[in-house]
């Protein structure tokens, strides 16, 4: 079977582990500091602060910028459910909005009515990569005094009118689990310009922790330390760290490969009639996963066909709002509910070959009748 995702890992990566081993360092150290340096550089921001997930990376910023009870703040329900269990654990309530059908970002027309005296932030998501409109949506952030969290799980790499997200707006969260488009293993980053909130960041990812106070007065032993604040276990490990090291150098190719094989499915199945493919700019982006849209009722009649042909395929992903634990949440969402039956996400990566995107390419070609 033609998995849909899979990491491009090897003997760099490993020999990058082994190196931590022999330091015996495993946890929190150089190496953490040496990827968050490379980010940092990458895009071009002043701060970069390594979790270990992306879950965590959006838990954290949140609660950073002080979301709490009662405060809305409000994201797409056609996402990942991490950014919404991050709200609700801090006793915030998740505003559902549409996505727009085009791209499966953010509708901003829809959120700007869901805005409220209570809404404290809002949460967007760049989908499969491609970036939300960011001047029009730090525009009305800024006008309505709320916080912009990014949700750039999808996005590392990507670019908004020829700048890296994750350095554009208030603060971006990134993940580096195995399928994105680099790993860490399992990892996460906020990226932000604010060396005040990036503060903040950095104690609640060690527990509300502080040396400062030591570094401050020299003469108290190196074993002190202060707990400042509420916070949390959640930063990267070293081990974590050197394959994300090694990974970011290969990040160039990735991007690149990924782009080709989606200008390859889009120029496939642009001419299949009953498949829609998304409206996105390919060059701003750099691509997660490949989504397109089915009419017709025929989405998982697709997916039982290309499985029959050895093609994994997947649906990112059911609406939050239909979620059994979010229902109290759920509000009237009639565009995401017609297009979350039509996607359907193919398989990209790295590793794939031109044989397998040829497999893809005429699997589908053959269910269409074409
Ligand atoms: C949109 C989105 N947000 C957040 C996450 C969470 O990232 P992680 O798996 O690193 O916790 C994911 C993971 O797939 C995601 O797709």
């Amino acid at each position: 079977m033609l998995q849909a995702h899979r990491p491009s890992i090897g003997n760099e990566e490993l020999e990058e582990v082994r190196k931590v081993f022999e330091t015996g360092w495993l946890g929190m150290g150089s190496q953490v500091i040496e990827f968050e340096n490379m980010v940092k550089e990458y895009l071009g921001v002043r701060n970069v602060v390594a979790v270990n997930t992306g879950s965590t990376a959006l838990h954290i910023t949140l609660d950073a910028y002080g979301i709490g009870p009662g405060d809305e703040v409000i994201t797409p329900s056609l996402t990942f459910c991490a950014g919404i269990q991050g709200i609700i654990s801090l006793g915030a309530i998740p505003v559902f909005c549409e996505v727009d059908p085009d791209t499966l970002n953010i509708d901003l027309d829809d959120m700007t009515g869901r805005i409220t005296s209570k809404t404290k932030a809002i949460m967007p998501v760049h989908y499969c990569g491609y970036p939300c409109d960011m001047d029009r949506l730090l525009g009305i952030a800024g006008e309505k005094k709320v916080v912009v969290i990014e949700d750039a799980a999808h996005a590392f790499g990507s670019t908004y009118k020829g700048r890296k997200i994750g350095s554009i707006g208030d603060a971006a969260c990134f993940s580096f689990d195995p399928i994105k488009n680099f790993t860490c293993g399992e990892g996460g980053a906020v990226t932000l310009n604010d060396d005040k909130f990036a503060e903040a960041i950095r104690r609640k990812r060690s527990l509300g922790i502080t040396r400062d106070s030591w570094q401050r007065q020299k003469k108290a032993q190196s074993w002190y330390y202060e707990v400042v604040t509420q916070g949390y276990r959640y930063h990267m490990s070293n081990i974590n760290a050197a394959i994300g090291i090694v990974q970011l150098k290969k990040l160039g190719r990735f991007i690149e490969r990924r782009r080709w094989i989606v200008e390859e499915y889009n120029k496939a199945f642009k001419r299949i009639e009953g498949i829609n493919i998304f409206k996105w700019e390919i060059r701003e982006m750099a691509p997660f996963m490949y989504i397109l849209r089915v009419d017709g009722d025929r989405r998982d009649e697709m997916m039982d066909f290309l499985a029959s042909k050895g093609v994994a395929s997947g649906v990112h992903y059911i609406p939050n709002h239909l979620q059994p634990f979010f229902s109290k949440y759920a509000t009237e969402l009639p565009a995401t509910e017609k297009v979350w039956k039509e996607i359907v996400t193919l398989p990209l990566f790295y590793d794939m070959t031109d044989n397998d995107v040829e497999l893809v390419i005429s699997s589908v070609r053959e269910f269409f009748g074409c």
